[in-house]
């Protein structure tokens, strides 16, 4: 298909499709959720793990969504409407982008509270009610914050308007050259903290809890929870870099791109795992703590630096924009179904999906106070949302777009977007698609499921 049938605009220099990959899968992911789910299940193992899944099944299925994105140049739902009319795929087909696109409206409804925490730490960060807290102190100050939803509200608002203005523009204006900036800039900030934190904590301690392992605390769970994680750090599952390759220059190898995409991901995750561990083994604050781990070690870190005022406030800002990049890609695909196919502005379509979103999120965060009951399996709403998203709805949206492109889409049509210098990458990705990525999510997935 010519490049001309884009409706948004290829981005302007291969390397753009780098930034505004990394800046949708670097975000909360990495620097809340990785630390927290690293500490509920054992450390190492899951590091271990989880790189083995970034490796195996996140590198291969990000291929297949980017590849299928810039062979047909439109979004999820039009191309595989457009594949079922060319009769190269059953119309049945059409159900996976849609999962899709529901997938990313579930997530985002939980991410964009969890951003509001990060707007609330910044607000808190820039007054400066970090200095000299204590560990009783920043427990003491998340636990408020969970126990105002007004707060929380106002914080869920903003960043659900700062996502809608920034997805009604067209994506591949200025977000590459905000994550530009932001990606060194968050690494060499992590870098330091993690020095810092090294230095004023437990190192001895974060480093074995993180990198040592044995056979024996791999289960099935921590594979299933490292999955899930992997999946939803690299943004894939849902249409998101699917929409991205569609904006993807023909000139730039596609293995390439997501290898290094991956790469800065798991570097991300790390650096936060090492910035946040040493504190709190030398806080005695506790591993399995959960959401809350990384918003009540970061204070304690600043608390002590000279300087800590402005530190935090960079931080939390930086936190913020990865967020926000993060969650334009979670919209993306609606919106960008809305314009293409119904001449919707992008505004108008980011505007209507935002306002749902915001509802949905309403519920979320009045589960952390007022409506904490269990709603099903002990889970309460938001706990139900980050697990039906993260350990269903992402793995399943994961295998079938990729049995989708493995099994269905024409190998020709394939192999032209794989086409690089090397030619060998094709074969070597098709068939870790096929016989290593889509087999091991299908068991990992079921045993999970059964909890074998
Ligand atoms: N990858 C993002 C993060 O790590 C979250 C995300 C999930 C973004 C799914 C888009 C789609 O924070």
């Amino acid at each position: 298909m010519p490049e001309s049938r884009c409706l948004q605009g290829i981005w302007s220099s291969p390397w753009i499709f780098i930034f505004a990959a990394s800046g949708s899968a670097v975000g909360l992911g990495n620097i809340w959720k990785f630390p927290y789910m690293l500490g509920q299940n054992g450390g190492g193992a899951f590091l271990f793990v989880y790189c083995l899944c970034l490796l195996l099944v996140g590198l291969p299925v990000l291929m297949a969504e980017v590849a299928l994105g810039r062979t047909v140049r439109s979004n999820p739902i039009d191309t595989v409407n457009d594949l079922s009319e060319r009769r190269i795929v059953h119309s049945a087909w059409v159900f996976v982008p849609w999962l899709a696109g529901v997938t990313g409206f579930l997530i985002l409804t939980f991410y964009s509270v969890i951003a509001g925490w990060s707007l609330a730490y910044l607000d808190r960060a820039v007054s400066g009610d970090f200095k000299g807290i204590t560990q009783v102190g920043a427990t003491n100050m998340f636990d408020t914050l969970l126990a105002t939803p007004t707060e929380m509200l106002l914080w869920h608002s903003v960043f659900m308007a700062l996502v809608v203005l920034t997805v009604g523009q067209s994506v591949t204006r200025g977000l590459s050259a905000v994550v530009r900036v932001l990606l060194p800039v968050l690494v060499v900030t992590l870098l330091l903290l993690a020095f810092y934190s090294m230095t004023i904590g437990n190192m001895k301690e974060a480093l074995s809890f993180m990198f040592r392992w044995s056979w024996q605390d791999i289960t099935f769970e921590v594979v299933l929870s490292a999955v899930g994680l992997a999946l939803f750090s690299l943004s894939v599952g849902m249409g998101a870099m699917f929409a991205y390759g569609a904006y993807m220059s023909k000139r730039m190898s596609i293995a390439r791109a997501c290898s290094i995409v991956v790469g800065v991901d798991l570097l991300v995750a790390i650096l936060a795992g090492l910035v946040i561990f040493p504190l709190v083994f030398s806080f005695n604050i506790d591993v399995e703590a959960g959401p809350s781990l990384t918003f009540v070690s970061l204070p304690i870190i600043f608390g002590g630096l000279l300087g800590g005022q402005f530190f935090a406030g960079v931080f939390f800002l930086l936190l913020v924009v990865a967020a926000l990049t993060s969650a334009i890609s979670m919209l993306e695909l609606f919106v960008a179904w809305l314009h293409e196919k119904f001449y919707i502005a992008r505004l108008k379509a980011a505007l209507f999906m935002g306002i749902a979103v915001w509802f949905v999120g309403i519920a979320v965060l009045l589960s952390f106070n007022h409506w904490d009951s269990k709603i099903v399996f002990g889970l309460n709403f938001f706990e139900l949302l980050d697990e039906v998203t993260s350990l269903i709805l992402l793995p399943v949206g994961a295998i079938l777009l990729s049995v989708l492109v493995a099994w269905f889409i024409p190998h020709s049509m394939l192999q032209n977007e794989m086409i690089t210098k090397q030619a060998n990458h094709f074969q070597w990705w098709y068939k870790a698609l096929k016989y290593i990525s889509i087999p091991a999510m299908i068991v990992i997935t079921l045993a999970g499921w059964i909890g074998v």
